[in-house]
């Protein structure tokens, strides 16, 4: 019966299973009422995949979701093949520094996608502030998040993800990429690295490339290649005055609050306005 509880109805409702930056799920409610039904044989295309907040809210039937973060992208792949094994693995990590700083310094890219999945969930759960942040080799150097009781391993969200992930393929790619894909009657949510609200920022450090206005400007000319040849195309970003000289020639701008549902201000104090583009 073991397998049959993996298919109750609360199981299908999943969430990211890694803390990331920029993580969406605050705005999923505005999000999710600007993406269109998807047509029986439509592609929902995730290309900065991240932790995949809106892939897993939307749970759509096909979807080519991708990421320029190798050991991320083959942690989804580990949780979608063998979801069992990463929940093994996960079950069997304490949580100690000692252990932790071993798990960092662990060579993992010559092992397996399941062994990865393990080790990135792992260090992401327990390490400082779900960061991740590698050397000028790659390796990790996130510190130890000393936290009282991390939750390291959710089977049922595991398997929820997995089953989510079934009709997913899964890649590792440049953005741009999804031109070589992506046809009228698809869709493609873009959650890019933001452009800086202001000059001392550093969110745009996601990979050891970063993201700089050339890469913005590419992103621009992507949505409207994809505009012109008949795909949805939704875009976050931030609300810097540079968003706007990029997106509103061509696209719809709509300012959405992040903290909207948690606690509306009226003096706006700690509004943090993003913007929806499509
Ligand atoms: C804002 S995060 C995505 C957040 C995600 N939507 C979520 O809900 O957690 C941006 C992602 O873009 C990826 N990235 C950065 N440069 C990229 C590029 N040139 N092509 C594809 N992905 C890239 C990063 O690895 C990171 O996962």
């Amino acid at each position: 019966m073991v397998a049959a509880a993996h298919l109750m109805p609360s199981d299908f409702e999943a969430k990211p299973f890694v803390k990331w930056v920029g993580g969406k799920r605050q705005l999923l409610p505005s999000i999710t009422r600007l993406i269109p039904e998807l047509g029986k044989n439509a592609v929902y295309h995730e290309p900065f995949v991240g932790g995949g907040a809106v892939f897993f809210h939307r749970q759509p039937r096909r979807a080519f979701l991708t990421d320029s973060n190798e050991r991320l992208i083959r942690t989804y792949r580990g949780v979608k093949k063998d979801v069992e094994g990463v929940i093994r693995l996960l079950r069997s990590y304490p949580h100690e520094k000692r252990f932790y700083l071993e798990m960092r310094a662990r060579d993992i890219d010559a092992d397996d996608d399941v062994d990865v999945a393990a080790w990135f969930i792992y260090l992401n759960r327990t390490g400082y502030n779900g960061l991740y942040r590698v050397n000028s080799q790659n390796g990790f150097n996130v510190p130890f998040g000393d936290y009282k009781n991390p939750t390291i391993c959710d089977p049922d969200n595991l398997r929820a993800c997995s089953r989510a992930l079934r009709g997913a393929r899964i890649e590792r790619r440049d953005f741009e990429s999804v031109l070589g894909r992506a046809k009228r009657g698809d869709f493609v949510y873009f959650d890019p690295p933001y452009i800086p609200l202001t000059a001392t920022s550093r969110f745009t450090d996601y990979t050891s490339e970063g993201f700089g206005d050339a890469a913005q400007v590419r992103l621009r000319d992507v949505a409207l290649e994809l505009k012109a040849r008949g795909v949805s195309v939704l875009l976050s970003n931030s609300s810097a005055p540079r968003v706007y000289d990029l997106y509103a020639e061509d696209f719809d701008c709509v300012e959405v609050d992040a903290r909207r549902s948690v606690n509306c201000k009226p003096n706006g104090r700690g509004r943090i306005p993003e913007l929806l583009i499509r």
